[in-house]
């Protein structure tokens, strides 16, 4: 098995705030995070896709298209946006890194047609990610 990586990055914005919790609440919880106009980030994600080489074309899968994968589903997406209410795909969600990974991984799983998704790391700042291997992964 062979693990193969495309890195992308994007700039977002988002607020930190669960709906179901009172200001207070939301406020000892999330702190800074809570500000109300929210905060940005640069984000870096890295997608991993694993599978054996192809004999033909030496690759586990184009890296151009795997490129294109997640510039058209995910970055063009996010890119420049707020998270909270830019985003049809996190309508709803409190845009945690875990959140948003997850998301990310929503919309990457299954269209992913040479290997397999396996890894979805998302960098909030330089030393906090996180990474979501799906649900029931079968690696
Ligand atoms: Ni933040």
């Amino acid at each position: 098995m062979l693990y193969v990586t495309r890195r992308a990055i994007f700039s977002a914005s988002h607020r930190l705030n669960n709906e179901n919790l009172s200001e207070e609440e939301n406020k000892e919880i999330f702190d800074k995070c809570n500000n109300y106009h929210g905060h940005g980030h640069n984000y870096t994600l890295e997608v991993v896709v694993a599978g054996e080489v192809n004999p033909v074309t030496g690759y586990v899968i184009d890296l151009k298209v795997l490129k294109s994968i997640i510039e058209e589903n995910v970055i063009s997406k996010l890119d420049h946006k707020h998270l909270n209410h830019d985003v049809d795909f996190m309508k709803g969600i409190n845009p945690t890194a875990e959140n948003i990974t997850v998301a990310i991984w929503d919309r990457l799983n299954g269209k992913i047609n040479e290997g397999k998704l396996y890894s979805v790391k998302l960098y909030e700042t330089e030393n906090n990610y996180v990474e979501y291997r799906g649900e029931a992964n079968e690696f």
